[in-house]
């Protein structure tokens, strides 16, 4: 069995995988709602939750500690403060059990969220969307991941948790926005998609988050239609930047990962254009968008058969 931790932002999370079968043995995950009135993830709230939750956590599986082979960790990117209490409980357990210690890049962790319990259905596209990511990879194994294209400023999720702010809601704001654009016109304000004349595939939010926070000063109330409209040009300006990615790029198989793709408006559009280009698209499922140990598992089972072998 393999060990993962998880703690490159808001959540503390450990999971233990079975390496020849990947079935998920323990999962459990802590996310810290003591952030949700600051409208954002303080550090050094969240670095002291980490180092207070993730000991509790290991407590629940410590029956599992003997059959452990492997720990891994999630060791960038992220809120440094934060990483660093998963990274010293990993480095702690390696050297106590004597066993490897695989570090795990996150966001290439969210794209192994969709393989979690699964066999990994490689090469693939990926769109990755959470709050500190908007970009897209082409991964061809655990190795070999390529980024293609990504964000100048902000995210698509922290352009939500932004907006979210300015309507004084709380955080993390991307699943409010949603429930507040179900009841709205998505039509009610003129946003315009970001990045119209630029040929080349990249992301851009914070062009959309000025236009959304004039509307909010001018209608402070009227929060669902805002919501909707906002959700409408944030998700159409991904799907216009990823046409532009399948008509260029021979794509077969296309996932959208990360916190944000739990976002069903987003994922039906989704679902729609790679219809419309003949391409297998997946989601992961909902329990595994947002950050987990799990993700971090998965990936470093892949990692644990090269060191095996
Ligand atoms: O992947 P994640 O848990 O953490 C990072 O690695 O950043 O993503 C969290 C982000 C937050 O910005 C949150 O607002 C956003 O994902 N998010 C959503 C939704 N659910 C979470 N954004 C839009 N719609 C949602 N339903
Ligand atoms: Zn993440």
């Amino acid at each position: 069995m393999l060990l993962s931790i998880e703690s490159s932002c808001d959540d503390s999370s450990i999971a233990i995988t079975e390496i020849s079968s990947k079935k998920l043995i323990f999962h459990e995950k802590i996310t810290q709602n003591e952030h949700s009135d600051f409208g954002g993830v303080i550090p050094e709230l969240a670095s002291r939750l980490h180092a207070k939750d993730l000991p509790n956590i290991l407590s629940n599986c410590k029956e599992f500690i003997p059959k452990l082979k492997a720990i891994a960790v999630t060791s960038s990117p992220g809120l440094s403060i934060t990483l660093l209490e998963g990274i010293m409980m990993a480095e702690t357990l390696s050297a106590i059990l004597d066993i490897p210690l695989i570090k795990i890049n996150h966001l290439h962790a969210h794209i192994f969220s969709l393989f979690i319990e699964k066999e990994a259905t490689l090469p693939s596209s990926a769109l990755l969307i959470s709050g500190g990511h908007t970009a897209i990879f082409e991964a061809f194994s655990h190795k070999d991941i390529r980024l293609i294209a990504s964000s100048g400023d902000d995210s698509f999720g922290e352009s939500f948790d932004k907006v979210a702010k300015m309507m004084d809601l709380a955080y993390p704001g991307g699943p409010i926005i949603e429930k507040l654009a179900q009841k709205g016109n998505e039509d009610k304000y003129n946003f315009s998609i970001p990045l119209l004349q630029k040929k080349d595939i990249s992301f851009s939010y914070s062009g959309l988050k000025n236009a959304t926070r004039l509307a909010i000063e001018k209608n402070p109330n009227d929060k669902e239609n805002i919501s909707a409209s906002f959700q409408k040009i944030a998700t159409a300006h991904l799907t216009r930047e990823c046409k532009k990615y399948f008509q260029r790029n021979k794509v077969k198989n296309f996932m959208v990962v990360g916190g944000a793709s739990a976002n069903l408006y987003m994922r039906d559009k989704f679902i729609k254009l790679c219809d419309e280009f003949n391409i297998k698209i997946e989601f992961p499922k909902l329990e595994f968008c947002s950050d987990n140990g799990a993700m971090v598992g998965r990936l470093a089972v892949e990692f644990f058969k090269d060191i095996d072998e």
